[in-house]
């Protein structure tokens, strides 16, 4: 997949960096050859030694040295990748991006690429959370600039949330993301997946039992083939495909507004178990046991259906909105009928009986429904049934 591709490597100047070493090393396994630009900070981090070692390559650090502009000038340099990694991204390396400064030979670089950039932003959590950084994240996205993590947890700083620099391997996954080449390069492609959590009190929820496995498997196959990915997520347990543009959400009607944001795409498929009611009866401070021994009763109400909402728009419809039938009884004749009553032009129908093991599960086996009919595909891997439905739509989007 990455076999020749040139990556131009930004390693910023963060505790992250050291991870840059072992994303350079998993690069060049997979046959890419990496050029490492060290900002000044960067080198505090990291030696020049070592990442000059592990890529086999020159390492670039400063704009004003003679030598390296005679042998290759920045421009030339920002050009000759065929993308532009920064890794980590740190807060003001983010900051001097999205303000279009280029005071140093790293800032330089990313003002004069004509290359795709993809960030690995890594800081504090409340350096991430600052209104200036959010501000920046939003005006490089805007850009085209690529994006992927920040992860949560333990920070090196002894605090916890978002802000750890995403792994190497889903580095990898996500410059493998943005080199794709294929059919549905330049197409924007909405996926929803996981559960949804609908509220009961500040601590319980009702929930369902999907992984969102599938939905992360069609969002990587997507990409796979060269589309951008939109990824609305509930809180799913699959890990979140790396180099889709990610949007978390937890409640059905907060996915609902997030495809709203979304829209218009090329293609929308909605993988997400989206809970059919929301509890209305749900309580800003904990229910408490009653001493008497009585029973909460909850009510509900019915949340937007998203799937037909976007099929049965007048106007700016995706060109292709496919939707899943979970069943357990009647599986073709309830998504065919499925299909109809939500006017979508395809329904992938599976049989989540507990028996089948599919929920939650790695394998599906599914049944393609399209008004050309029913077409069964056979049990396999949820990758696989992704792979296929994505050359599906990218044949469908010619
Ligand atoms: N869906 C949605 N919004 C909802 C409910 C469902 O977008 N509020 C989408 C799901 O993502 C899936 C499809 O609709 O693509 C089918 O969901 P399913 O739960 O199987 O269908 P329901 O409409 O809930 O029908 P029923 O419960 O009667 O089977």
């Amino acid at each position: 997949m990455l076999e020749g591709k040139r990556i131009l490597l930004i390693i910023g100047g963060g505790i992250a960096a050291f991870k840059s070493l072992d994303l350079i090393r998993r690069l060049r396994e997979r046959g890419a050859s990496v050029t490492p630009v060290l900002t000044v900070s960067g080198a505090q981090f990291v030696t020049p030694l070592s990442a000059s070692a592990l890529s086999a390559q020159k390492v670039y650090r400063d704009l004003f040295d003679l030598t390296d502009e005679a042998e290759m000038g920045h421009i030339e340099l920002s050009r000759s990748a065929d993308l532009v990694v920064v890794a980590p991204a740190t807060a003001d390396l983010m900051a001097k991006m999205a303000a279009g400064l280029a005071n140093d030979l790293a800032s330089t670089l990313l003002l004069a690429t004509d290359k795709s950039v993809l960030i690995a932003p890594a800081m504090n959590v409340r350096m991430w959370e600052h209104a200036a950084t959010q501000r920046n994240i939003a005006t490089l996205k805007g850009d085209g600039v690529l994006t992927v993590g920040p992860d949560e947890g333990d920070m090196a700083c002894g605090e916890y949330g978002p802000g750890r620099m995403a792994e190497p391997l889903a580095i990898v996954e996500a410059i493998g993301a943005a080199l794709a080449d294929g059919p549905l390069k330049g197409k924007r492609v909405l996926v929803t997946s996981g559960p949804t959590h609908e509220p009961i009190d500040p601590v319980r929820y009702i929930a369902n039992r999907s992984s969102g496995a599938q939905g992360s498997a069609i969002a990587r196959a997507l990409m796979a083939l060269g589309a951008d990915v939109v990824f609305v997520t509930g809180p799913a347990e699959a890990a979140m495909p790396a180099g889709a543009e990610i949007i978390k959400v937890e409640t059905a009607q907060q996915m609902a507004d997030a495809v709203a944001a979304e829209l218009p795409v090329a293609a929308a498929v909605f993988a997400a178990a989206v809970a059919d009611w929301r509890v209305t009866s749900a309580s800003n401070s904990k229910i408490k046991k009653d001493a008497s021994g009585s029973l909460p009763s909850l009510s509900f109400a019915e949340n937007p259906d998203i799937l037909a909402g976007v099929s049965q728009m007048k106007k700016g419809r995706p060109g292709l909105v496919v939707g899943f039938a979970a069943e357990t009884d009647d599986v073709i004749a309830n998504a065919t009928a499925k299909r109809k009553r939500k006017g979508c032009d395809w329904i992938v129908a599976n049989d989540v009986s507990p028996e089948t093991g599919i929920m939650g599960g790695a394998e599906n086996a599914v049944t393609l429904i399209s008004d050309l009919g029913a077409e069964s595909w056979p049990r396999m891997g949820k990758d696989q049934v992704a792979a296929r439905l994505a050359a599906k739509i990218a044949e469908a989007l010619g």
